[in-house]
């Protein structure tokens, strides 16, 4: 059984003890319930070590948003995977479209830090996705394979299994417009497809696959009900205990 995972990414929002009362709110929640699937929360990485401290392991996994591709040195503003991971991180987003988009991540520099990420015991959260011009065109299919080939398909089939992979088509990112379970499922099976052809079928079929893009709390039950959607990485609704508690019980 493939693992079911509801991701919250906090983007650049709360102050440290905004967060780290979100978190502990999310803690309390998840106490007095059982879930069916992980928890984890993205968080900014000034707030990594606090929300590491303020909930409990086995209730929530905690990550970065980011990791550099180089291992240290004068590389002034960066934070490297192993920093990440010595703050007791499990879990780190990559090449998310907003990084993509406004920071000019690229296929290579991505297959670096996904190869950090691994080397330092992170998983990774790779994230793929269209812009909606491609999908008008039809070229969606061909954007997310190839973000697919070239930032991981150099990777062993045992490092692969590391990965997580969050499909996140760009038009449904923080517009509203969440794609159709259809369109998700769609997608979901097509990177399927792909891994199956690399990897074979048996390491496609353990892999985890996200969706995100205005997930939240009145959609989620329909578009986790796809075979092949393994949860959500959700935005908007993670900063909110009530929005994203109600998206984990959609499991
Ligand atoms: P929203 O849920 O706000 O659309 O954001 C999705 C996302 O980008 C998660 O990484």
């Amino acid at each position: 059984m493939r693992k079911k995972i509801v991701a919250g990414n906090w983007k650049m929002n709360k102050t440290l003890q905004e967060g780290v009362a979100l978190a502990s709110e999310l803690n309390d929640a998840l106490k007095v319930e059982t879930v069916k699937c992980d928890v984890v929360i993205c968080v900014p990485a000034t707030h990594i070590v606090s929300v590491v401290n303020s909930v409990s392991a086995d209730k929530i996994g905690v990550g970065a948003q980011n990791s550099a591709d180089k291992v240290s040195g004068a590389y002034t503003g960066e934070i490297s995977a192993a920093m990440v991971k010595s703050t007791g991180a499990g879990y780190v987003i990559l090449g998310h479209s907003e990084r993509r988009a406004y920071y000019g991540e690229t296929d290579a520099i991505l297959k670096t830090k996904t190869d950090l990420a691994l080397e330092n015991g992170l998983t990774p959260i790779f994230c793929i996705g269209e812009v909606l011009e491609e999908r008008q065109s039809e070229k969606h299919f061909d954007v997310v394979k190839s973000q697919i080939v070239n930032g991981l398909f150099h990777l062993s089939a045992d490092d692969f299994k590391k990965v997580v992979l969050a499909y996140e088509p760009v038009w449904a990112i923080g517009t509203g417009v969440t794609a159709s379970k259809e369109q998700a499922q769609e997608m979901h099976a097509f990177i399927r497809t792909v891994l199956a052809e690399k990897y074979g079928q048996d390491v496609a079929q353990e892999i985890s696959i996200l969706y995100g893009g205005s997930c939240n709390p009145k959609n989620a039950a329909e578009l986790f009900a796809n075979p092949d959607v393994d949860g959500g990485l959700i935005g908007g609704a993670a900063l909110k205990v009530e929005d994203f508690m109600a998206i984990i019980k959609a499991w």
